[in-house]
C-alpha cells in the first residue's frame, strides 16, 4: 500500500522527494558532521556561492584561482543550510559536514544520485567527436521507445562542454525522476580523471570516440592518451556494453584488451556506412547498415569524420535496444552546434565555420572536408593555432603545413605564434609563397581574404578557442 501511495505523488512532491538529507549526505561522501545547523536542506547542490538559495547545500571546491573555503561566510549569509567543506570551517547556522576533499565529495553526491535513480547511463569520451556523438546520441534516444516507454523529455544530457570531475558530477545532480536515460560526456587532461569520471558516470554503455594527439601537455604521448581513454573500457559494471571505432587503431587496441560486451562500428564493424556522399546544400549522406538491415540516413554535419560519430552513436543505440526506425529520425534531426563545422554560404562561397576548437585530428578532419566541398572551386583555409599541445606544439604545427599543402589547399591565411612554422611547412611540401599568408591579427587576414575568394569556393575558418578565429569572419563580413 505505502508504495501505491508513492507511485501517486503529485509531481511537486516527486520533486521535493529529491532534497537531500544528512544522513544521505553522509553515506554518500563519507563525512563527518562538524556542526549540526538547524535550518532545512531543500534546494540543490551548488558551487557557486552567488547561486546559494535558502536551504542549498554548497560544496567548497578549491580551483586553481578561488577557494571555495573564502566564500563559506557568504553562502551561510544567502542561505546556504549545509557546508561541505575540508578545512576548518565556522559557518554559523548551517550544517558542516567535513570531508577529505570536495571534488571528490561532489563525486561522490552526483555518483549517489545515479545511482540512487538508476536511469540507463551512456557515457562518451575520446579526442575528438564527444560532443558531437553526445549530441547525437541524446537525439536517438529522444526518439526512441525503451522498455515499452518513450523517452521523449526523459533524457538527460551533458550540456555544452560539463564533461570534468565539476561538470559530470553537476550534471548527474540534475538528474530526477522523471530521467529514464543519461547521456554525459567525460572529459580529461590529466591521467587518471577518466577512471574517477568512469566511477562517478558507472555507465551501463561507453564509447570511445577516437584517441588522437590532444591534451599532450598532461597526456604526454598517444600511448598515454590512449591509457587515460581506456579507462572508460574498464572496470564497467557487469553487463556493461561498450562501442567500439574499428577505424582507430588505438580504440580497436583498446576494445581488444576489454572484457566487456562489444558492439563494432566502422568499415568492417557490425555497424557500417555504405554509399556515404555530401548533400547539396551541406550534410552528408550514408546508408546505414546493421544487423542485416539498412537505411539511408541525412546528417545536418557535413565531414566524413561525423559519419563517424552518426555511427557511433547508432551503435551505442543499437546495443540500448533502440530501432532502426528512431535511430534514423534521431540522426536526421541532431543539429551542429555554432562554431562546430558550421555551414553557411557567403557571396556565393561555402564558409565552414569550425572556429570553436582546434587539435592536429580535428585540423586533418577539417581540411579534408574543406577539399571534398570545394569541388572545383578554391580551397581555402584561414587557421589559427593550436593550444595545449606542449612541448609537441612546434611538431604538430609543421605537420600541419604540411597536411595544408598534401590537402591542396589553394590558399592558406594563418594567424598566430606557430604560423611561419606552418607556412615554412607547407611552402616546403610544395605551396606557392603567394599562397600562404601569416596575418597580424584577424582584420589583416580580413582585409587580405577579402579580394581573393569568389562563389563556387569553399573557405574554412579554424584555430583553438584562445584564437577566436570566428572573428576573421566578423570582420569580414562588415
Ligand atoms: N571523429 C572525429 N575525428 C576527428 N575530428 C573530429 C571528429 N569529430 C569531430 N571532430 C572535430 O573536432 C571538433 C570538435 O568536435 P566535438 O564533437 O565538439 O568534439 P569534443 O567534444 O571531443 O571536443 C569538430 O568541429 C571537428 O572539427
Ligand atoms: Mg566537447
Amino acid at each position: 500500500m505505502k508504495w501505491r501511495a508513492k507511485k501517486r505523488r503529485s509531481a511537486p512532491a516527486r520533486e521535493r522527494s529529491m532534497a537531500w538529507t544528512l544522513a544521505e549526505i553522509l553515506s554518500a561522501t563519507g563525512g563527518t558532521v562538524e556542526r549540526e545547523g538547524k535550518a532545512k536542506m531543500i534546494g540543490d547542490i551548488v558551487t557557486d556561492s552567488a547561486q546559494v538559495k535558502k536551504g542549498s547545500i554548497f560544496v567548497a571546491l578549491k580551483g586553481a584561482r578561488l577557494d571555495g573555503h573564502q566564500f563559506i561566510g557568504v553562502a551561510v549569509r544567502r542561505g546556504a543550510a549545509c557546508i561541505i567543506a575540508h578545512q576548518a570551517t565556522t559557518a554559523r547556522g548551517a550544517t558542516v559536514v567535513r570531508v577529505r576533499d570536495t571534488l571528490r565529495a561532489l563525486g561522490d553526491l552526483g555518483h549517489y544520485r545515479r545511482e540512487k535513480l538508476a536511469p540507463t547511463v551512456l557515457a562518451i569520451t575520446g579526442s575528438n567527436g564527444k560532443t558531437t556523438t553526445k549530441e547525437m546520441l541524446a537525439a536517438i534516444l529522444e526518439e526512441a521507445i525503451l522498455g515499452g516507454q518513450r523517452l521523449r523529455g526523459r533524457v538527460l544530457k551533458t550540456e555544452g562542454n560539463f564533461n570534468n570531475r565539476i561538470g559530470l558530477p553537476r550534471t548527474l545532480l540534475r538528474l530526477t525522476p522523471r530521467h529514464k536515460v543519461a547521456v554525459v560526456e567525460l572529459g580529461t587532461s590529466e591521467p587518471g580523471e577518466i577512471a574517477r569520471l568512469r566511477e562517478i558516470a558507472d555507465p551501463d554503455f561507453a564509447i570511445i570516440t577516437s584517441v588522437a594527439a590532444a591534451h599532450l601537455e598532461g597526456l604526454n604521448s598517444l600511448a598515454g592518451v590512449a591509457r587515460e581513454k581506456g579507462a572508460l573500457y574498464r572496470n564497467l559494471r557487469g553487463g556493461a556494453t561498450i562501442a567500439v571505432n574499428l577505424d582507430d587503431p588505438w580504440v580497436k587496441q583498446l576494445g581488444r584488451a576489454s572484457k566487456q560486451r562489444k558492439i563494432t562500428y566502422g568499415a568492417r564493424g557490425a555497424v557500417r556506412a555504405r554509399a556515404v556522399s555530401l548533400r547539396h546544400g551541406g550534410g552528408m549522406e550514408f546508408t546505414l547498415e546493421a544487423r542485416g538491415q539498412r537505411c539511408r540516413i541525412r546528417l545536418n554535419y557535413v565531414g566524413r569524420h561525423n559519419v563517424t560519430n552518426a555511427l557511433g552513436a547508432a551503435a551505442l543505440a543499437l546495443a540500448a535496444g533502440v530501432k532502426l526506425s528512431a535511430i534514423r529520425r534521431g540522426l536526421e534531426k541532431a543539429q551542429p552546434f555554432a562554431m562546430r563545422m558550421q555551414v553557411s554560404r557567403w557571396r556565393g562561397a561555402t564558409i565552414l565555420n569550425d572556429a570553436y576548437n582546434a587539435n592536429p585530428a580535428s585540423m586533418k578532419a577539417a581540411l579534408t572536408t574543406v577539399a571534398e566541398i570545394a569541388n572545383g572551386g578554391q580551397r581555402i583555409a584561414v587557421l589559427g593555432d593550436m593550444f595545449e599541445l606542449g612541448k609537441q606544439s612546434r611538431r604538430e604545427h609543421e605537420t600541419l603545413g604540411q597536411i595544408v599543402a598534401r590537402t591542396r589547399i589553394d590558399r592558406a591565411y594563418l594567424l598566430g605564434k606557430q604560423a611561419p612554422a606552418v607556412r615554412k611547412a607547407a611552402l616546403r611540401a610544395g605551396m606557392k609563397a603567394e599562397n600562404v599568408f601569416v596575418g597580424k591579427n584577424h582584420a589583416d587576414i580580413a582585409a587580405k581574404l577579402r579580394g581573393e575568394f569568389g562563389a563556387g569556393d569553399a573557405i574554412l575558418v579554424k584555430g583553438s578557442r584562445g584564437m577566436a578565429m570566428e572573428k576573421v569572419l566578423e570582420e569580414l563580413k562588415r
